[in-house]
């Protein structure tokens, strides 16, 4: 359900869609939440005295739409630590379901609301967010179609905040190389995406780099810790077998060339 209410229909998954987002997502918690959130603070809090500072704006509950916010890992940071009203959207009702639990436990309930729809269709009106926030979530869309769609819910420097697949390096082993453009071929260097939010009519705030730790401690790691369990509950099925060696090639390969890719974590303001 929106915000005013209106309730939008969740877009149509088929089986293989459910299984594959079911291996990918929920064993995912946060590669690292409080590095990205207390980046965002930084940058909105300047942000939002400027906004007092010009009269611009008096209300306290800043909209901030958080997409693709899976089980609620950032949501439930961004609601305690900003004054914000979130939008907590998903394509998923099973992850938003988990996320409201979450919300209630945590007292922040009130802050929150959860909308089943697609990060392609967003029922936003124009200019009115505050913030959007999208942490390993745009390369469904992909990341310039995302940001060049998503800006005209933004108000006149609103926020951007999204963690993009990013090359640390200009010169990379050949496998690495392979393997992430055919995972997903935007990946590029973080000037390159830089300059993709420039050219959508964004100025940079912020970048960084998500360390080695988030990727291990925070994903890798727990992932493995699943494997054995998402095998007993598809039976050993050769698809859940496939799923499993792939993750785990893929996370050898992470290991071996750490040092070249990452996720980029990109701040940046609608220009008015
Ligand atoms: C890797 S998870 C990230 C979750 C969360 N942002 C976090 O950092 O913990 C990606 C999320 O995007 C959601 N997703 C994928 N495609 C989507 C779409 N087209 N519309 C809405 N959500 C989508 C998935 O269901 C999943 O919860």
């Amino acid at each position: 359900m929106r915000p005013d209410g209106v309730v939008v229909d969740a877009p149509a998954l088929d089986q293989d869609d459910r299984f594959l987002q079911r291996v990918e997502d929920l064993p995912v918690e946060q590669l690292v939440p409080q590095l990205a959130v207390e980046a965002l603070i930084v940058a909105v809090l300047p942000w939002r005295a400027r906004l007092d500072v010009e009269g611009l704006h008096t209300d306290p509950t800043e909209p901030v739409a958080d997409i693709g916010c899976g089980t609620g890992a950032s949501t439930l940071l961004l609601a305690g630590r900003l004054d914000a009203h979130i939008t907590a959207i998903d394509f998923l009702s099973e992850f938003l379901d988990i996320l409201t639990e979450k919300a209630n436990e945590a007292g922040l309930a009130q802050q929150i609301e959860t909308l089943v729809a697609s990060m392609e269709n967003l029922p936003f009106a124009d200019a009115t967010l505050d913030a959007i926030w999208a942490e390993g979530a745009i390369y469904n869309v992909g990341f310039v179609r995302g940001i060049n769609d998503w800006k005209r819910f933004l108000k006149p420097r609103g926020l951007l905040a999204v963690s993009e697949l990013t090359w640390l390096t200009n010169d990379r082993p050949d496998e690495l190389q392979q393997h992430w453009e055919n995972e997903y071929p935007e990946v590029a260097n973080a000037s390159t995406k830089m300059g993709q939010l420039e050219e959508a009519g964004y100025k940079m705030l912020g970048y960084f780099r998500l360390p080695q730790e988030c990727w291990l401690d925070n994903y890798y790691r727990p992932m493995q810790n699943r494997f054995a369990a998402f095998l007993e509950l598809y039976s050993n099925s050769h698809e859940a077998q496939e799923i499993v060696r792939a993750e785990q090639a893929e996370i050898d390969l992470y290991q071996r060339y750490w040092d070249h890719v990452s996720c980029g974590f990109y701040i940046a303001e609608r220009l008015p």
